[in-house]
């Protein structure tokens, strides 16, 4: 199918730097990246953080970036992570988890050719202490495939002495009903979204419709559970049967929330969050917007050609 094809070109463009830099240099596009990117900087995300909450809806915030090569880059986002936790405290936005952060361990140095795993565990626990003192949470990312093992392994590590670190998991994935089995027990965050990487056959669901019955088989196992799901989707009959397995298992809105990416339905943000219950929107900010921004156009080819109007014409 044409829109396959489409989705797949662009994840693959999303790993190449020369069209990153083309685009990135191109002021035009800054428009289109607004509405997805609040900002560059921390000021920027804290704003946005506060502009959520005057309508009730919860944040999590990325400082953008991935693949980190470089161990002082790893640090600079450490830093960064830290000094945003700081002012969402000061702005008292962080306190019980109304606004927390989510991480990526290829941001901070897990791709590092010496001991990444460790220097990434290092740097993450850092953060989870700064976190920590805010008042909020930490919740891990989910990279491609040949990282959900290495990834698993941290949050359990993390999970020894901060125990509401919270994990993703992607329903494209045919091991991750396993995995919801494991990570459904009490005190678990788990964040449950379909998945935005290129994977092969042999790990995932290329269907379509299979990632969505994969999301429902999950979606049964963490509702039933101890755990507390985050139902990170903007699809809208995924949603319909997570509300109706929530009040199935009679959870209070409480036990559970669902997660919406910044820009992306946000009247449907505002409407889950009027009925009462939890809704936390994904704020990335920063100059790395690139694969991001990427990813979220092979989700929606009518933005694509938006956005590729938008370099061309202006
Ligand atoms: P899908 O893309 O199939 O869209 C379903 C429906 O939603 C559409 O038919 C439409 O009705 C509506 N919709 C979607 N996009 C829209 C738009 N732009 N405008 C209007 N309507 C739209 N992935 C990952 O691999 N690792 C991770 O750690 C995370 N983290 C994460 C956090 C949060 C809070 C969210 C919401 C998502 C992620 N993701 C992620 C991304 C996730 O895997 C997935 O790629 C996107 O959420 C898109 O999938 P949907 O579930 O929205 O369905």
């Amino acid at each position: 199918e044409a829109s396959d094809l489409l989705r797949g070109a662009l994840l693959g463009l999303s790993k190449s730097d020369l069209v990153r830099t083309t685009i990135e240099k191109a002021p035009v596009s800054r428009d289109v990246v607004a509405r997805y990117v609040p900002g560059t900087t921390v000021a920027d995300a804290v704003q946005a953080t506060a502009e959520l909450r005057a309508t009730n809806r919860l944040a999590t915030l990325d400082y953008l970036g991935e693949d980190t090569t470089e161990r002082a880059q790893a640090e600079h986002t450490r830093d960064t992570y830290v000094a945003l936790l700081d002012a969402l405290a000061r702005a008292d936005l962080s306190q019980y988890a109304a606004a927390e952060v989510s991480l990526k361990l290829s941001a901070l140095g897990q791709y590092l050719p010496k001991d990444g795993d460790a220097i990434a565990l290092g740097l993450a626990r850092e953060i989870c202490t700064a976190a920590e003192r805010a008042g909020t949470t930490v919740t891990l990312d989910m990279e491609d495939h040949t990282t959900t093992d290495r990834t698993l392994a941290v949050l359990h590590e993390l999970r020894a002495d901060f125990p509401w670190v919270g994990a993703v998991v992607q329903s494209y994935l045919k091991r991750t009903l396993g995995d919801c089995r494991d990570l459904a027990v009490a005190g678990s965050r788990v964040r449950l979204c379909k998945g935005a990487y290129k994977e092969p056959a042999s790990v995932a669901y290329q269907d379509k419709a299979d990632v969505d019955l994969s999301y429902v088989r999950c979606l049964k196992v963490l509702m039933a559970g101890e755990g507390h799901p985050m139902v990170a989707s903007h699809d809208p009959r995924l949603i319909e049967i997570a509300q109706a397995l929530a009040a199935h298992h009679e959870r209070t809105p409480e036990t559970y929330e669902f997660q919406m990416l910044y820009g992306i339905r946000p009247d449907e943000q505002k409407r889950i969050a009027d009925r009462g219950a939890q809704m936390r929107v994904y704020i990335p900010f920063g100059d790395e917007w690139y694969g991001y921004l990427m990813r979220r156009m092979a989700e929606r080819p009518a933005n694509t050609m938006f956005f590729m109007r938008s370099l061309i014409t202006k």
